[in-house]
């Protein structure tokens, strides 16, 4: 058994090599009634420091490191770290034998290895149950927590699971998974008008995390994208019967009481469709256009007659009928007989121009 070098003799050389000013301080001896530490056995092994960094140059014990001490890099003293022992760490203060530095190494992971080994990507050594470091994990992982999610309990999505765990692990991530689920009771749940209405499962195409009052919806993903009067109507002018799915897109099945309604022309009797698209679109219901009127019937927008008239009622002298139409209106007999002198089967009558000039032309 070798007898440990005191310090005494270590002073003496510390003094004589002009080393660390602490242990040079020794060498001058202690007052009387005093336990002389220079007795003491060095304790640090092959390791050496100037001891004024952790101690006083009175007495040994307890150390008191100093500012200027820089704890090994691999764990720097924070936290709790910094209030503990280093007894509670290093088993022996041969400081060349240091414990190992991996959180795992000390502390008893709570999780059994669901997470892996870097407890470091959630833990800090403030404490364990840091919910602000908890929120800044949850960033990097598939469902960073907005809206109302920040400012939730953990518990309303981690519900706990036997021997007072939370799961925290293959949660899944869709709106519905939790808020049309009896197993997250503090969700608020799909409203039973949505199961009625067949609103599609996912809360997100309509809703954000903040709040569900507040509903937005890209209508142009479906086959009827909200246009002209259509925009920033309340969804219920149109769903107000709760049906979403296969809703029809058809003009007259929402416009049937304005069809029906109408005077000037009534259409019914007028002999229009109820393909309102023909002659309107969303805009407004005045002014109506009918592009199809060239090629069906006689070329209004296109040819001679185009922007020369200014309502249906210059042709169709009868809005009741649509199959009555004059063209006298504008062709007056004084200006229409002469041009056809010779004509052979030319008489002044709507039908008979029309006869001769299906297409609005002279040549035709
Ligand atoms: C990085 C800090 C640090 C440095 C530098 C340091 N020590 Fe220590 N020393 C300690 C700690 C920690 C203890 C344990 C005392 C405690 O727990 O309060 C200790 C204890 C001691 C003890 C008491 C041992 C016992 O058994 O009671 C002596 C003697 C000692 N050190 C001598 C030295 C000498 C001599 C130097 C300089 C060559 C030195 N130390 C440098 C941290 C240091
Ligand atoms: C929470 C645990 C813990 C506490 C508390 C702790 N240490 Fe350490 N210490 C370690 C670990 C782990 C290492 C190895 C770090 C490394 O490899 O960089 C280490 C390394 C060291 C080293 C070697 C540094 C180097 O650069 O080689 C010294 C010296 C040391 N500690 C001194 C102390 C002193 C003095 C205290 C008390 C003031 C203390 N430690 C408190 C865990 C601890
Ligand atoms: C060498 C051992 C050791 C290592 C390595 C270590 N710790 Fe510690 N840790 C301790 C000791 C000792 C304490 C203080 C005693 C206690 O409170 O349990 C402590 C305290 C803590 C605390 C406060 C305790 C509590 O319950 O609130 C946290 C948090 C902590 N450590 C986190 C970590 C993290 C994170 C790492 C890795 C980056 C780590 N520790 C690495 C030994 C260690
Ligand atoms: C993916 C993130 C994550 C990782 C990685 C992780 N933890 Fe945790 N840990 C948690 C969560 C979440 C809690 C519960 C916190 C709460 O309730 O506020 C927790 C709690 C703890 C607790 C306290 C348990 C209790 O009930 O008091 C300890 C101890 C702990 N973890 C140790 C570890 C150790 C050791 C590691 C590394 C082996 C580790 N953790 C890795 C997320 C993690
Ligand atoms: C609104 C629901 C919700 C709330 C509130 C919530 N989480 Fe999560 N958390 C999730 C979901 C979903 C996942 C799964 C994410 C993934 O797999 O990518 C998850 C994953 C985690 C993970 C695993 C991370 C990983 O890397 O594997 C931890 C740890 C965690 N949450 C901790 C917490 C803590 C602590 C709180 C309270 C501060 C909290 N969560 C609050 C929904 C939530
Ligand atoms: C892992 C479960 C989970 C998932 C996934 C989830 N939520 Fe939540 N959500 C909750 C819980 C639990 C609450 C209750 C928070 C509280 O207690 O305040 C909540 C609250 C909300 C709230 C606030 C409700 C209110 O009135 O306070 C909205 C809005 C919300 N979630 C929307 C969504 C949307 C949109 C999605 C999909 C992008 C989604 N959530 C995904 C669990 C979840
Ligand atoms: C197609 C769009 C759509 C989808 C998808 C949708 N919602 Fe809604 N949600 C609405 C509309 C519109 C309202 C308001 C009118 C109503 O109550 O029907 C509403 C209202 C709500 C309300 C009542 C809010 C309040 O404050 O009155 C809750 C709660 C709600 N939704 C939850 C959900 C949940 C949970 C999901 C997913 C499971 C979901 N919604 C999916 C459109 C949608
Ligand atoms: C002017 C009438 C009208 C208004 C206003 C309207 N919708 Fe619709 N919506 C329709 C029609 C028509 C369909 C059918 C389209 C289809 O099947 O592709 C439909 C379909 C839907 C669908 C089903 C899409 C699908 O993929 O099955 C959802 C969801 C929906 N609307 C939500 C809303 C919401 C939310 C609002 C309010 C922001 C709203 N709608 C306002 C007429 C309207
Ligand atoms: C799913 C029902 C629905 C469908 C389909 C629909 N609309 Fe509408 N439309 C409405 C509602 C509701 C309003 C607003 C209330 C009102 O003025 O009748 C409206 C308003 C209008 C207006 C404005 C009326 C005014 O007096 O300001 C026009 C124009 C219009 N729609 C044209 C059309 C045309 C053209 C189509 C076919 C391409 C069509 N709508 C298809 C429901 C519908
Ligand atoms: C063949 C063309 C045509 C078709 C098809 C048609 N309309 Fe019209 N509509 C008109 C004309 C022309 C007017 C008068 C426009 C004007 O005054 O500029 C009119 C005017 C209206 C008016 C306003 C005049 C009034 O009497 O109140 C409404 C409402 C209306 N239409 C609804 C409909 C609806 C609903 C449909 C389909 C179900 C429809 N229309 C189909 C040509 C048509
Ligand atoms: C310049 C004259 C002229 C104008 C202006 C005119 N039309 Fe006509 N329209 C005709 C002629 C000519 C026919 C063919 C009548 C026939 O085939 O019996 C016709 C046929 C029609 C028919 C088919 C009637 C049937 O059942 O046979 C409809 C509907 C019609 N027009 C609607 C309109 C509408 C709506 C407008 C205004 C937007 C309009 N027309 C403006 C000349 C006109
Ligand atoms: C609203 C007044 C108006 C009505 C109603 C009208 N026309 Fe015309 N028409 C004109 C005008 C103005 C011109 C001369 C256009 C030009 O050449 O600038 C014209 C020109 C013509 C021409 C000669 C075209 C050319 O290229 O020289 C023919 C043929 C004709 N109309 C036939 C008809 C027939 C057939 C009808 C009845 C179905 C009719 N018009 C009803 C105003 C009208
Ligand atoms: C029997 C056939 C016939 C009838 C009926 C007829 N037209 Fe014509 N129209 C013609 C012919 C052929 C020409 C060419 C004459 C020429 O170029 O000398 C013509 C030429 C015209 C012109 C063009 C004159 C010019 O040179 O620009 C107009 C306008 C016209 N007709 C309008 C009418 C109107 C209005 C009616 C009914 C009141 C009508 N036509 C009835 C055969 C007819």
């Amino acid at each position: 058994m070798t007898r440990a070098i005191t310090l005494r003799t270590l002073a003496r050389i510390a003094a004589a090599l002009a080393l660390g000013t602490g242990l040079a301080a020794l060498a001058a001896g202690t007052p009387a009634g005093q336990e002389d530490p220079r007795d003491r056995p060095y304790p640090h092994g092959d390791w050496s420091e100037d001891c004024g960094l952790c101690h006083d140059e009175e007495k040994f014990l307890p150390a008191r490191p100093t500012k200027d001490f820089r704890h090994g890099a691999a764990l720097p003293l924070r936290g709790a770290h910094a209030t503990a022992a280093c007894s509670a760490c290093h088993e022996t203060l041969d400081f060349t034998k240091p414990p190992k530095p991996d959180c795992a190494s000390c502390h008893q992971d709570a999780h059994r290895g669901e997470f892996g080994m870097d407890c470091g990507r959630c833990h800090t050594p403030r404490t364990f149950l840091d919910r602000a470091e908890m929120a800044r994990v949850h960033r990097t992982t598939r469902f960073p927590l907005s809206g109302a999610h920040a400012a939730a309990d953990c518990e309303g999505c981690h519900r706990p699971v036997p021997q007072g765990h939370l799961a925290y692990v293959g949660l899944a991530t869709e709106c519905e998974a939790c808020h049309d689920s009896p197993a997250f009771p503090s969700a608020p749940q799909r409203p039973a008008s949505h199961v009625e209405g067949a609103y599609p499962p996912d809360c997100s195409a309509c809703h954000n995390t903040v709040d569900f009052s507040i509903v937005r919806f890209d209508h142009a993903t479906t086959s009827f994208p909200l246009t002209g009067a259509h925009v920033g109507l309340a969804c219920t002018a149109c769903h107000a019967d709760g049906v979403y799915d296969g809703k029809p897109t058809e003009c007259v099945s929402c416009h049937q009481a304005d069809y029906d309604a109408t005077t000037d022309p009534g259409h019914s009797a007028a002999g229009f469709g109820t393909d309102c698209a023909l002659c309107h679109t969303t805009t407004t219901f005045d002014g109506a256009r009918f592009p199809e009127h060239d090629a069906s019937y006689f070329p209004i927008y296109s040819g001679s007659h185009a922007g020369v008239w200014s309502a249906c009622s210059d042709c169709h002298t009868n809005s009741a009928n649509y199959t009555v139409f004059s063209c006298l209106g504008c062709h007056s007999q004084a200006d229409t007989n002469p041009i056809h002198g010779g004509v052979p089967g030319y008489s002044y009558d709507s039908a008979a121009c029309y006869a001769c000039h299906p297409r609005g032309v002279p040549e035709d």
